[in-house]
Formats: C-alpha cells, sequence, structure tokens
C-alpha cells in the first residue's frame, strides 16, 4: 500500500515542469505565455493574460496602491496540463512593477524561457533576469521572437546572446528569412521544415502550421521555399554543423548551453513544436541544498520554502501571504509542518493556488508546485516549511541590489519609534532594503528599491500603517556591492581608497556596503584596492 502511495506521489512529481518567462518589457513574454496556456486549454480565448491587469483590477483589493495607479504589485503561477505534464509558469512581474519579487520568483522555478525580441538582441532587463539563472546554474532555454517582423541577422543574435549573457547556445530550429520574407524555420533536430503561412489572421490557435519531414538535401525543399533561400539555408546550417556547438544535454541542464528556438508568439508560429521540445528537454523538479544536505523532491517527505510574502491583502487585519515552494514530497490540506526557523508545529488550513488571477483552495500540492498559504506575521522570505520527521532548512534566498536609492527622513521627529518600526517591518517583509551610515543611529535612511514603484509602495504604507509622513530625496547612486572581503592586511572599510562620489553603508543585518554612481566608480574601486572584494548578491542567510 505505501508503495503505491509512494508511487502516485512519484509520478506526480515527476511530470510537474516549474519554469519561470524572462525578458525585457515588450519582447512578448505575455503573448507567448498566452499561446502556452491555450495549448494547455487553461484558456479558452486569447486576450485573457492581456486583460489581466484589469481583471485583476476587479477581483483583488490587495494594496490600495493596486487600485490607484491600476496596476498590479503581485505575481502570479498559472498552472496548467499538457500532454501529461502539470506545468507551472511563474509570472515575473516586469514594466512598473520590476522589484525584487522578481529576481525572487526565479528563486522558486527549476528552469527559465528567456524570449528575446529578434530586431532587438539582449537587452537590459533580460541582462539582470538571466544573471539570477546562470548564479542558480538552472537550465535556460531561448525563444527569439517576433520572426514575422524584420529581425537582426540570425547569426548576429546567436553570438549577441553568447557574447552578452556568456552562455553557449544551439540554435534547435533556424529561420528561413524573417519579416516579409519570412518562410518559417527548419527542424534541425527533427529535420522538418515548419513553413510559415501568414495569411493577415493572428488569432491565437487559428494559424495552421504546416509542417513536413524533409533532409535538407532533398531537392523538394528549394520548391517549398525557393532555390535562393535554400542556398542561404543550406551555407548557414553547414556552418552551424560545422562550427555550432552540439546539443550537449549536460551543458544545458547545467544552464552553460541555451536550446534556442526562433518563432513568432503573435501569429502563433513555432509555439507548439518550442513547447513540446522544451517539456523534453527541461527538467523535472530539481533536489535543493539544505543545511542538512541535499532534499530529494521525489523520495523526502513535505518540504518547502517561502520565497514571497504579499503583505497587507486585507488592511483591516495586517494580515499577509506566503508564497511557498514546494521542493519535496505531498501537501496536503490541513496538514500540521514543522516551521524550522521557529523550531514550531503549524497547521495549514487554507492553502490557496493561484491561477492567474484567481485564487482556489488546494487539497494537495507536490513537489514543483507553489502555494500560498496564510501568514499571521510569522513567516519571512527564505523560510523553510517541512514534515516533522524529517526537519531540513534550506539555504536562505540572497538579497538581490537594488538599483535605485533615496534619503527618507520623518517630516514629524517625534515620532522617531514609529518611523524606525515601519521602515524596519517593511524592510523585513522584503518590499525594500535599508542602509544607514556605519555607527550613526536611525534618524533617516537610505533606502534601495529594485523598481522604482517600491519608493510609492514605501511612502503610502508608511503614511497609511504607520501614521508617518516622510521627506524622500533621490540620491545619484546606480550601483551597491557587498563587501566580501577587504584587501589583505586591511582591518576597517574606511582605509579603503574610494573615489569622492563612493559611499560606505552597512545594511540591517550589520554588513558592509559600497554605494557606485556608476560602473566606472565599481572598475574604479576594484583597481585602486586589490584584493576588495565585491558581490552583487548577498550571501544566503
Ligand atoms: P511583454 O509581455 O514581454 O511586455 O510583451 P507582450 O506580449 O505584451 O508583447 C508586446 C507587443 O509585441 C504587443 O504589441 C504584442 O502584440 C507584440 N508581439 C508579441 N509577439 C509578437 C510577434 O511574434 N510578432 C509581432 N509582430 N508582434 C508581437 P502591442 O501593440 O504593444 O500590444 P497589443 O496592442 O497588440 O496588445
Amino acid at each position: 500500500m505505501d508503495n503505491q502511495v509512494n508511487e502516485a506521489i512519484r509520478s506526480e512529481i515527476e511530470r510537474r515542469r516549474t519554469f519561470a518567462i524572462i525578458s525585457h518589457p515588450d519582447a512578448g513574454k505575455t503573448t507567448l505565455t498566452e499561446k502556452l496556456l491555450l495549448y494547455g486549454g487553461a484558456i479558452v480565448e486569447a486576450g485573457m493574460v492581456k486583460g489581466k491587469k484589469n481583471m485583476r483590477h476587479a477581483v483583488s483589493d490587495w494594496m490600495e496602491i493596486e487600485k490607484q495607479r491600476g496596476i498590479s504589485v503581485t505575481s502570479s503561477v498559472m498552472q496548467f496540463n499538457y500532454e501529461g505534464y502539470c506545468i507551472n509558469i511563474l509570472d515575473t512581474p516586469g514594466h512598473q512593477d520590476f522589484s525584487e519579487d522578481t529576481y525572487r520568483t526565479l528563486m522558486a522555478a527549476d528552469s527559465a524561457v528567456m524570449v528575446i525580441d529578434g530586431s532587438k538582441g539582449v537587452e537590459a532587463q533580460t541582462r539582470k533576469l538571466f544573471k539570477v539563472c546562470r548564479m542558480r546554474g538552472i537550465p535556460i532555454f531561448t525563444f527569439i521572437n517576433k520572426m514575422d517582423r524584420e529581425a537582426l541577422d540570425s547569426f548576429d543574435l546567436m553570438s549577441d546572446i553568447e557574447g552578452e549573457l556568456g552562455i553557449e547556445t544551439c540554435p534547435i530550429n533556424w529561420p528561413i528569412g524573417s519579416g516579409k520574407n519570412f518562410q518559417g524555420v527548419y527542424d534541425r533536430l527533427h529535420k522538418k521544415l515548419i513553413k510559415f503561412s501568414y495569411d493577415g489572421d493572428t488569432i491565437a490557435g487559428k494559424h495552421e502550421v504546416a509542417s513536413v519531414e524533409m533532409e535538407l538535401t532533398d531537392p523538394a525543399l528549394g520548391e517549398l521555399i525557393g532555390e535562393e533561400a535554400l542556398e542561404k539555408l543550406l551555407e548557414e546550417t553547414e556552418l552551424l554543423d560545422g562550427a555550432g556547438h552540439p546539443l550537449d544535454m549536460d551543458m544545458v541542464s547545467h544552464g552553460e548551453l541555451s536550446p534556442v528556438f526562433f518563432g513568432s508568439a503573435l501569429t502563433n508560429f513555432g509555439v507548439e513544436p518550442f513547447l513540446e521540445e522544451f517539456l523534453h528537454m527541461t527538467t523535472s523538479p530539481l533536489p535543493r541544498q539544505a543545511k542538512e544536505g541535499t532534499v530529494d523532491p521525489l523520495t523526502d517527505p513535505f518540504s518547502g520554502f517561502v520565497f514571497k510574502i504579499q503583505a497587507n491583502m486585507n488592511r483591516a487585519h495586517r494580515d499577509r501571504v506566503a508564497f511557498l515552494r514546494i521542493c519535496s514530497g505531498k501537501f496536503e490540506k490541513g496538514m500540521e509542518v514543522y516551521h524550522s526557523k521557529e523550531g514550531k508545529k503549524i497547521r495549514i488550513s487554507q492553502p490557496t493556488q493561484l491561477m492567474a488571477q484567481d485564487r482556489s483552495i488546494v487539497d494537495e500540492a507536490y513537489a514543483g508546485d507553489i502555494i500560498s498559504i496564510f501568514d499571521p506575521g510569522i513567516f519571512s522570505i527564505g523560510d523553510t516549511i517541512c514534515d516533522s520527521r524529517k526537519i531540513v532548512h534550506f539555504q536562505g534566498i540572497p538579497t538581490f541590489a537594488p538599483e535605485h536609492f533615496a534619503r527618507v527622513r520623518q517630516v514629524d521627529t517625534l515620532k522617531r519609534k514609529q518611523f524606525i518600526k515601519g521602515t524596519s517591518e517593511i524592510a523585513e517583509e522584503g518590499a525594500i532594503q535599508i542602509f544607514q551610515d556605519p555607527g550613526k543611529s536611525m534618524e533617516e535612511v537610505i533606502v534601495g528599491v529594485v523598481g522604482t514603484l517600491q519608493f510609492d509602495v514605501l511612502l503610502y504604507r508608511l503614511k497609511a500603517e504607520y501614521g508617518i509622513e516622510v521627506r524622500m530625496e533621490n540620491l545619484p547612486y546606480e550601483y551597491i556591492r557587498w563587501i566580501r572581503a577587504l584587501p589583505e592586511g586591511m582591518s576597517e572599510a574606511n582605509d579603503l581608497t574610494l573615489s569622492s562620489d563612493t559611499r560606505i553603508v552597512q545594511d540591517i543585518h550589520g554588513n558592509l556596503l559600497l554605494l557606485f554612481s556608476s560602473e566606472w566608480n565599481i572598475d574604479w574601486a576594484l583597481n585602486h584596492n586589490k584584493g576588495l572584494t565585491l558581490a552583487e548578491f548577498s550571501e544566503n542567510e
């Protein structure tokens, strides 16, 4: 009996694929997500994901600021089934609501799909998100989108990805033209021509894709795409076969080689072949490192960690919701679990799962799934929750470098206590980071955020929840680095040789950091202090 139960849990976990889609705004993340959901039958018509901002706005009352601005500060998870797989897509908020949560979401994913606009190549936000994926060593798949528009040369796109991101590429398919001359792709793996036949109809699911199995040497290929295009295709694929990277699945699984797919999400071209190949190549839930050793998703009992906290869902109660990534075993509603940091048993009675904008109660969930649980104020980001039969502590979630800084001080000096309480509590939730001049008391703080919207959230919450008015002054810094090691023989950060506009601060844990106004200043500091070691992420706590 027990074996049967274990077998059932194992097969549920093995069919799970949990990934995030990363991109620069406008590259087509929403469009691709929507097409993937359509294949999974999770949505019935196009436009549902696109409209999510409005729909969320209508159904959620999470934060006043959301309503005021009509945007979403929250991220969600979309779960659907496709050909036996259970797929969890983690939404990584972009645009104005880009925040540290966007990075943290990547800590919960087992792989990432990077969407790149074929006419633009690698852009700023992709670069930032990619760094986090790289740090984790998870598989990264590339979807080069908008091939129905004039795109950059395909080889230039490959060298852009390799040069900018430092990852090898292996094109699984290769485009035949782009824009008006886009004829489709040649699938190198299955030796298949997938012909693009755009008829002006971009409605999802209606676009027909003709695919023909055909060796490149088949003379009929020329009839289908024209002799000129065939000549170019032959030349290019020969170059790829000779000088390109072979598909090495070991490198893919370590995030050292990215399988690349060309397509056009809007016209639904190349999406399904991508999905099928991706599901084949990507990983089921990965083992995670805990202090006690590796936690195996299949054989260990229930465990998970909190990667995000959504504060203030209901202002009257100051309640919060914690997002939990399940790392091993099975979770059941009403289950008694162990909160590792507090060393206490707790019962989780109302777990919910988020399908786009709707929240529904779940009875069971498995490794790979994301659930959200009510937080009476006991959870912090990075906390482990597990079965008390096997207590583990997962490595914490690193703190990511903010890019916008402001000096914040309270207007009414008599409210010092509330000011400290408010800024510290909001920082503990992970919405902002606070820094101080070393050795100084908290009369004022330097607030660092990943996305500027968080400044508004801070001002709003300090006023609404703590009754404090603050004055905020933007600071010209853009980069912050944790000091990992001082030059040999140096005992104080004050002894560092720094440019006049570089500043030493400390975080709430007492770690010392440097604030820089440009990358040039970072290089300057490193060149003038041999042995100084700086880091873009704080160490896991
Ligand atoms: P994002 O989530 O990454 O920010 O991008 P999103 O999917 O919203 O796409 C950004 C714009 O690019 C949208 O146009 C979308 O229709 C378009 N787009 C996405 N994929 C493709 C593609 O394969 N080919 C072409 N030609 N366009 C594509 P928009 O005009 O900004 O929005 P909308 O008014 O069409 O909704």
